[in-house]
């Protein structure tokens, strides 16, 4: 609900208020985003006067209070006494412009507001609220917007050339706002295979930039970033959330004023940007998404995820069951044929698998990644049947197939790079670079798009293909506005080849999790979260990609052990009990897992799919845990799940009991654990401990027993209220060495257990 009452307005989501005003001077002065307030708060504000002090600038000579650079504004400009970042920066042909728009109109809209360019968007806002600006001095206007979703708000702004003359757009934020408090940062950072890694920091006085500078949203910078106190933690405190629904550049920052303002803004990274607005032209910038929540960074989660779940994924997707996978990246590389393939879709069906995926290597003289990328005409060496007889022969075996392309980027080493070098992405009279033996294409070129949504199309429609997985996987080399328009070119694309085909499951992947934004997910409801599947890794970045996307955006694999890039050795089960908590699948060679731990696919995917709405869809929890822990829970309300982690078994630990939240501290729960079987190979000579007969570790007869026999561990099965459940009710015993009645925990460094927390009724 948006309201306005002499020129202040109020803004209510679900549970937040958000409030500003229009100053005397035309200025809007933001006043207040937090829990919501009831009717009398919200209408009985006011904003005490800001004194002038010092050498500050006076707006107006005859009011004391008017200083911009001590006022908490929704916007800002520069060169009227607001030292602060601006959020705007204009040249005309000669100089930098001074700007300070001023309030002239507003508009409230049911819906969203009529549109201007073509960034991807959220569906479905109650309400819009548009207020126009403008500075005369310059001829130019400035429209901003406020969209109400359940309990996110959308900002945008949109610069308008009034005048005669072409001006240039240095920097244009998505939104600026001053908090009064002090604040701290977290922010995701990472690299290939080490997405999504949290950083925090306190916010001071000067300026903490987070950034992307890769031409996309980046493996390295993510564009989300959540805002708290000191006192935030999971559970409890205030966490605001923040995050641009685009796929390129971007820019966040936060710094506190001398007068203990904190100011925010986030935008498209004004980094080498320079924009030509033609009189007459608008600029519109892509969505930000700001939340707020009161209890704690789960919270701030959960708003996100709704948010995303309900108004974001394309709509044929939104609480959409994601298929479990079998991809055959990891296990066969380039290196297949149609009979391996065959081979792994049956025993994938075998273990459960609902769809096949192809990935790289199946077309043009794709043998390795230094050629064939861009042409995509089927190896029929490889694929005698074509793609058409491939899915038939899958789709016969039971499962759905699925195919991965690489649309943006070229081989020099291709007959499309050596029929058209002009279409590769470079600036002019510059040698481009390449990044995995690959050229981006330019798709800021009408042709080259037709090729790529033509060719793309084509195979699409060639077989019964009911999956892509769209991949990218280098960083770009073109600067500022001309990567903005590379992305406009890909959006663009993705829309001419899947919206025609909303039944498509597009899961997107840049080099694993190098674009993973809200912009793709509004055309990709699922992106690929990294190329490292190593369990402990993944720790670190499904837990800091789930401060903002929920857990159904996520591809989560189990691959094999030792794992391909860190070379750690790594538990079956605790492999399967961290890809749970994602969009599930299986990457690795079926042909070379041993008997058992087939049997132990088999049942991990058959209680996956039992509760896979849960796994995909329910309120996802991260608990406060120390470096060596993670606790995780999804919940649907009657049912839960609690993902135990350990990095490192820790000697003698003590006393330890499991903390189990978010249930009704009246109901009654039954807890049991996911039945973990452990492998004699698991604790070694220790067996001995336990075994009526002597067996050497080393010997024939442990090599057998290994492969036949199991010691169950970390069994659980009691009754609590949750309220008790709260209380520690569950005791977490850790097997010592000395006493064994299968409820210990046997699995070392990098083990698990899964808790399932049933209502009983009662
Ligand atoms: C990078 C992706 O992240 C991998 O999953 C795989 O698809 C390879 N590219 C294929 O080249």
């Amino acid at each position: 609900m948006i309201k306005e009452k002499q020129l202040r307005f109020q803004i209510q989501t679900k549970s937040t208020t958000y409030l500003f005003e229009v100053t005397e001077s035309g200025h809007l002065k933001h006043y207040y985003y937090g829990p919501v307030l009831s009717e009398k708060d919200a209408e009985n504000w006011d904003i005490s006067s800001s004194v002038g002090w010092g050498c500050a600038l006076l707006y107006r000579q005859d009011d004391p209070s008017s200083s911009l650079h001590t006022t908490p504004l929704e916007w800002s400009g520069s060169g009227c006494g607001d030292y602060r970042e601006s959020p705007i920066e204009l040249e005309d042909a000669d100089r930098v412009l001074t700007t300070d728009f001023r309030y002239v109109s507003h508009k409230i809209y049911s819906g969203e507001e009529p549109r201007h360019f073509l960034w991807p968007r959220a569906e479905g806002a109650e309400e819009t609220l548009e207020v126009c600006l403008s500075d005369p001095e310059i001829a130019m206007d400035l429209h901003l917007y406020w969209s109400v979703f359940d309990d996110v708000i959308c900002r945008k702004a949109v610069l308008l050339n009034k005048g005669n003359d072409p001006r240039y757009v240095r920097k244009l934020m998505s939104f600026c706002v001053d908090f009064s408090g002090e604040y701290r940062m977290m922010n995701l950072h990472g690299d290939w295979i080490r997405e999504a890694h949290t950083e925090t920091a306190p916010v001071g006085y000067s300026r903490i930039v987070n950034e992307s500078l890769t031409g996309f949203s980046s493996n390295q910078h993510n564009p989300a970033f959540a805002v708290m106190t000191e006192q935030t933690t999971e559970w409890s405190g205030d966490a605001y959330g923040f995050n641009l629904i685009y796929s390129g550049n971007h820019y966040a920052s936060m710094a506190r004023s001398s007068a203990n303002l904190t100011r925010i803004m986030q935008g498209i990274s004004p980094a080498n940007f320079r924009f030509e607005l033609a009189p007459g032209e608008a600029l519109e910038t892509p969505d930000a998404v700001m939340t707020f929540s009161a209890e704690g960074l789960n919270g701030m989660s959960r708003n996100l995820h709704e948010f995303v779940n309900n108004s974001l994924v394309p709509a044929y997707w939104r609480y959409r069951e994601r298929p479990i996978l079998y991809n055959s990246w990891e296990g066969c590389m380039f290196d297949f044929n149609e009979r391996k393939l065959l081979g792994l879709a049956k025993e994938a069906k075998r273990l459960g698998c609902e769809l096949f995926v192809l990935d790289d290597g199946w077309f043009g003289t794709r043998n390795d990644d230094t050629q064939g990328l861009g042409d995509y005409n089927v190896n029929m060496k490889k694929l005698p049947h074509g793609l058409t007889g491939l899915a038939e022969r899958i789709n016969k075996i039971g499962l759905q197939f699925g195919l991965w392309f690489e649309p943006e980027a070229v081989n020099e080493n291709s007959d499309l790079y050596r029929m058209h070098p002009d279409w590769v992405l470079q600036e002019p009279g510059r040698k481009p670079l390449q990044g995995r033996n690959e050229y981006l294409l330019d798709l800021r070129m009408e042709c080259v798009r037709d090729y790529i949504v033509k060719s793309v199309s084509d195979v699409l429609d060639s077989a019964n293909i009911t999956y892509v997985k769209w991949d990218m996987n280098r960083h770009s080399n073109v600067l500022g506005a001309g990567s903005m328009e590379y992305v406009l070119g890909l959006y663009d694309v993705m829309h001419r080849i899947f919206d025609p085909r909303p039944e498509i499951l597009l899961e997107s992947c840049a080099s694993g999790g190098n674009r993973f934004d809200l912009g793709m997910m509004t055309i990709s409801p699922q992106i690929w979260a990294s190329d490292n599947t190593d369990p402990m890794e993944r720790l670190y970045t499904q837990k800091g990609l789930s401060y903002f996307y929920p857990q159904s955006t996520m591809g989560c694999h189990v691959s094999a052990s030792p794992h391909m890039q860190t070379m750690r050795h790594s538990e079956m089960e605790t492999r399967a009990n961290v890809a749970f908590f994602g969009d599930l699948g299986y990457e690795l060679d079926l042909d070379h897992v041993t008997y058992e731990n087939k049997k132990k696919i088999r049942e991990q995917i058959k209680f996956y799919k039992q509760y896979q709405r849960i796994f995909q869809f329910g309120t996802f929890y991260r608990y406060d845990t120390d470096e060596n822990h993670e606790q995780w829970q999804v919940s649907d309300g009657d049912c839960s799940f609690v993902g135990v982690f350990r990095r490192q078994v820790s000697a003698a630990p003590g006393y330890e009991k499991l903390f189990i939240y978010a249930l009704d501290p009246e109901q009654e729960y039954h807890v049991t654990t996911r039945p973990q079987n452990v492998n004699l190979s698991t604790v070694g000579g220790s067996i001995n401990l336990l075994s009526p007969i002597k067996i050497n570790p080393n010997g024939p007869l442990f090599y057998v027993a290994d492969h036949r026999i199991h010691i169950t561990a970390a069994s659980e099965d009691r009754t609590h209220t949750g309220r008790a459940l709260a209380g520690g009710f569950v005791p977490v015993p850790l097997f010592a060495g000395s006493g064994y009645d299968g409820r210990q925990r046997l699995v070392g460094d990098g083990g698990s257990e899964l808790y399932v927390i049933e209502k009983t009724g009662k």
